[in-house]
């Protein structure tokens, strides 16, 4: 096993920097291929906390070599804050990161229409890092590489056209639009800063995979939050699915050799959309801050729900997971009993699919499974879980139709009962 996927199997912040970090230990390569500072990965290892945004969470391992790929896009001005943050805290790793020069960049008139937005009625409460418009400007192709950095008359006519192209829409919604200049100005220091770490990094990744280097590809958002097979329209505008990391960091699919997917043992969400169980009274509380459950990028309360399994199953099949991995089971702890989703009820009856597009006409169907008291942390393996968590586990794996492959029951690294490493993950 050598190209190993991970991605969030729901709508983000299932514990992947946690995880990458920890499978980092066997890896080679971390590719971060979609998304852009609207992720926020966090690592503890001991009493050390770092919450990565566009970085890697290969970036505590010193052999690892971490880099961001094309389908990613990139504010200057977030990418060199966190380098100095990193360089501050003495990682002197950020010395093998590798930027792709197709990564687009994130300007000011992005950050600017995305917050804008966020302010009428059509709000469906983004982490307002201009993510959306910068992959429209992709989309349009009227983006800019960060290549282009390398070439300031090139970036300066960039700039203008880009503006020119936005001005009525910020109009339109209120605002004034950006000085080019300003913008050219501010760029420069932050290009000197990035333009050594270009490179292709698509053929750079794909070498890596050829000569049988352990390479990790960790995703960033999750499955429900995916452009195309998300609850659209309240998703992010990337592919946060497994394909994505073929498509965006330039590798093809006969290369991947194993697919891993997260999930919390219960259910977060982050901004607006369908949330099919949610808990809105004390219970959802209680998990939000026995999970410490708010945003790493924006501080937002997460909403908490109980766990989904046809939305799990959903995700298992349009990731092709060979693998789950359930993080947070110890914020479980002390519940008398927990619900679990295991079908919908539709007008068209009872089923186990994910309505994804029916959810509003789609009443959750619940089966209740006893609860345990005993603390987690410490577990290493299943045979340490009380039985009762034992048997919660299990039924995850059987109803999402999935192996398990790790259970989380910490935010620290040594907390985890690894029962296949995501490298050791044979297909069948
Ligand atoms: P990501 O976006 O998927 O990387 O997840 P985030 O870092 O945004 O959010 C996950 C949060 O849960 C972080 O604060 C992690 O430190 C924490 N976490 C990860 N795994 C566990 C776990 O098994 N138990 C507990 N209690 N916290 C965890
Ligand atoms: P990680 O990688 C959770 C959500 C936002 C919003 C929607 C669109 O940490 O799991 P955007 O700013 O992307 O245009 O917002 O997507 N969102 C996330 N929610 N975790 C994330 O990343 C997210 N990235 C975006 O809250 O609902
Ligand atoms: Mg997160």
């Amino acid at each position: 096993m050598t190209a190993v996927v991970i991605v969030g199997a729901q709508w983000g912040d299932e514990g992947k920097g946690k995880i990458v970090d920890l499978c980092t230990e066997h890896a080679d390569m971390v590719v971060r291929f979609g998304g852009g500072p609207n992720a926020g990965h966090t690592l503890v290892v001991g009493n050390d906390k770092l919450v990565v945004r566009l970085i890697p969470s290969g970036i505590l391992r010193p052999q690892t070599t971490c880099v961001l790929a094309q389908g990613m896009v990139i504010d200057p001005s977030s990418l060199v804050g966190e380098l100095d943050e990193l360089e501050l805290r003495g990682h002197v790793q950020v010395r093998k990161l590798v930027v792709s020069d197709r990564a687009h960049a994130i300007l000011p008139y992005h950050v600017l229409v995305d917050g804008l937005r966020e302010q009428g009625a059509g709000a469906i409460g983004t982490t307002k890092r201009g993510v959306g418009p910068c992959y429209e400007d992709k989309a349009a192709r009227r983006g800019i590489p960060l290549g282009a950095l390398r070439d300031r008359a090139r970036t300066a006519r960039l700039v203008a056209t880009a503006i020119e192209a936005w001005t009525p829409t910020i109009r339109a919604l209120g605002g004034t639009p950006p000085v080019a200049d300003e913008i050219i100005a501010k760029l420069r220091p932050l290009a000197d800063r990035i333009v050594p770490l270009l490179a292709d990094t698509s053929k750079l990744v794909e070498r890596a995979v050829r000569d049988g280097k352990k390479v990790l590809f960790e995703g960033a958002q999750g499955t429900l939050l995916d452009v195309d097979h998300g609850t659209y329209p309240f998703v992010t505008s990337s592919s946060a699915v497994a394909g994505g990391a073929c498509v965006g960091a330039g590798v093809g699919p006969t290369r991947i050799d194993a697919v891993i997917g997260l999930a919390k043992a219960y259910c977060t969400r982050v901004g607006g959309g369908p949330f099919p169980t949610e808990l809105t009274e004390a219970i959802g509380d209680r998990l939000r801050k026995a999970g410490d459950e708010f945003g790493s990028v924006t501080g937002r309360p997460r909403r908490t729900g109980w766990l989904d399994l046809p939305a799990l199953r959903y995700a298992v099949g349009v990731n092709g997971l060979d693998g789950l991995a359930i993080t947070k089971l110890d914020v479980l702890t002390g519940l008398d009993t927990l619900q679990v989703c295991v079908g919908y009820r539709t007008a068209a009856g009872v089923s186990d699919d994910f309505p994804i597009d029916g959810l509003d006409g789609a009443t959750p169907v619940y089966e209740t499974l006893e609860g345990w008291k005993e603390e987690l942390a410490g577990a290493r393996s299943l045979e340490d879980l009380p039985a009762a968590a034992r048997r919660y586990v299990a039924f995850i794996e059987k109803h999402a139709d999935c192996p398990l492959a790790i259970v989380s029951v910490s935010p620290k690294r040594d907390d985890t009962i690894v029962l296949k490493s995501p490298f050791d993950t044979v297909r069948a």
